[in-house]
């Protein structure tokens, strides 16, 4: 089985008898009050999903991460987990995390409280400034004071899609249980459309599984939701692909619209869940043209050093009227006249006209499924 990255499944669950005896005088230490998003990091780094992570990220450990693309001992870590606050807290040694309802959900041993430069941060993580870009608006949102220190997890936040959730230990041994020794990885964002399935199809070509791990936290509000995702995801599994080589779970973290160094994080943690590839399409993790296509294919040749997970890169995959079938740039000779590219913001707008979109871009029955939901859908926030 491959290697958590950093070599150790981090594991900061408080054990259950532990957590009776302390849990009074937890709630005697001083509090914060966190949103969602940081409690579901903080859920992440104590199941090992964040692996080697054990904590919200110091000053030393974000500028680090901006600069160099590696924690302080030159591993990996492309994105910052910081826990934010708009107002700087008066806190200091050990406190208790509560969420919104003031419920006690973990401990953090506070390390530093300092400001971060917003602006600065972004443009190395996000490559620019500008608040139009959805994941620099939430940076930005956050606050511009952090709290860096080693996090206990004691209780999980409520979040509605918990059924769906697997943890890395969880995954690891369905993987062995199902005698997988190769397994690859695929994030996504959205329900699938025909250039997802054929990226999905060269996976299971290359590998004994796949591991399809979509993104069920904060999402811009035109991505699907997570229900109608996960929905979508079951009936293609069971109506179309080999179900026994096929892992449907949700990953608790929100999108950070990072593009390419978005790509390393998510193939970090698909390392984690126990994947031995990653697949990285056109644009992964992007947004509008903040980047380049492949941006996010050239950042792993440019990472200080390898991260031990095979990348599995596929350019661009549109329909092409001339092959008669899905194709990719690097496998169709035709010219781009013949070419039906795959979007899912054209997918979704046709469906809100109440149109069927072509069966080039996504099955019928899909779309279909898709149909009944886009009027029913609460998109994005899934901030309880
Ligand atoms: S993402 O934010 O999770 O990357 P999305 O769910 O659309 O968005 O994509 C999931 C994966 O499929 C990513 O690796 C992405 O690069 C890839 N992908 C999506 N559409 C295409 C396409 N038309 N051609 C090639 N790769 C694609």
């Amino acid at each position: 089985m491959i290697l958590p990255h950093g070599g150790e499944l981090i594991n900061r669950v408080v054990p259950e008898r532990e957590k009776l005896k302390i849990i009074e005088d937890v709630k005697k230490l001083p509090s914060l009050q966190v949103d969602t998003d940081s409690l579901l990091d903080i859920e992440n780094i104590a199941v090992g999903t964040f692996s080697p992570l054990k904590g919200f990220m110091t000053k030393e450990e974000l500028l680090s991460v901006a600069h160099n693309m590696t924690l302080p001992n030159g591993i990996v870590w492309t994105i910052p987990i910081l826990l934010q606050l708009r107002e700087e807290p008066k806190i200091g040694g050990r406190i208790a995390i509560k969420d919104g309802k003031g419920q006690v959900k973990a401990v953090m041993d506070v390390k530093e409280v300092y400001k971060i430069d917003l602006k600065k941060i972004a443009k190395l993580v996000w490559g620019t400034e500008s608040d139009e870009h959805p994941g620099v608006r939430l940076f930005y949102s956050k606050g511009e004071w952090a709290v860096g220190g080693e996090v206990w997890l004691l209780e999980k936040t409520n979040f509605p899609f918990r059924e769906w959730l697997l943890e890395p230990e969880e995954t690891r041994k369905v993987f062995e249980y199902r005698g997988w020794k190769t397994v690859v990885g695929f994030q996504t964002r959205n329900a699938p459309h025909r250039a997802h399935e054929y990226l999905q199809r060269i996976g299971l070509e290359v590998a004994d599984g796949l591991f399809i791990n979509p993104v069920l936290g904060w999402r811009k509000s035109d991505d699907f939701d997570p229900q109608t995702v996960l929905v979508a995801y079951e009936h293609l599994i069971n109506n179309y692909y080999p179900r026994h080589r096929v892992l449907l779970s949700g990953l608790a973290t929100a999108m950070r619209y990072a593009g390419p160094r978005e790509a390393v994080f998510h193939a970090i943690i698909r390392k984690n869940f126990g994947c031995t590839h990653f697949i990285v399409g056109r644009d992964h993790a992007g947004v509008g043209d903040f980047y380049d296509p492949y941006d996010a294919h050239r950042i792993f040749d440019r990472l200080p050093s390898s991260i031990d997970i095979e990348i599995i890169k596929v350019s661009a995959v549109f329909y092409c009227k001339e092959c008669g079938c899905m194709a990719s740039e690097k496998s169709c000779g035709h010219d781009e006249s013949k070419r039906i590219y795959v979007s899912m913001t054209k997918i979704r707008n046709m469906l809100r006209e109440g149109k069927t979109p072509p069966e080039e871009m996504i099955r019928k029955d899909i779309a279909e499924l898709l149909m009944e939901r886009v009027e029913v859908q609460n998109l994005t926030n899934i901030h309880s």
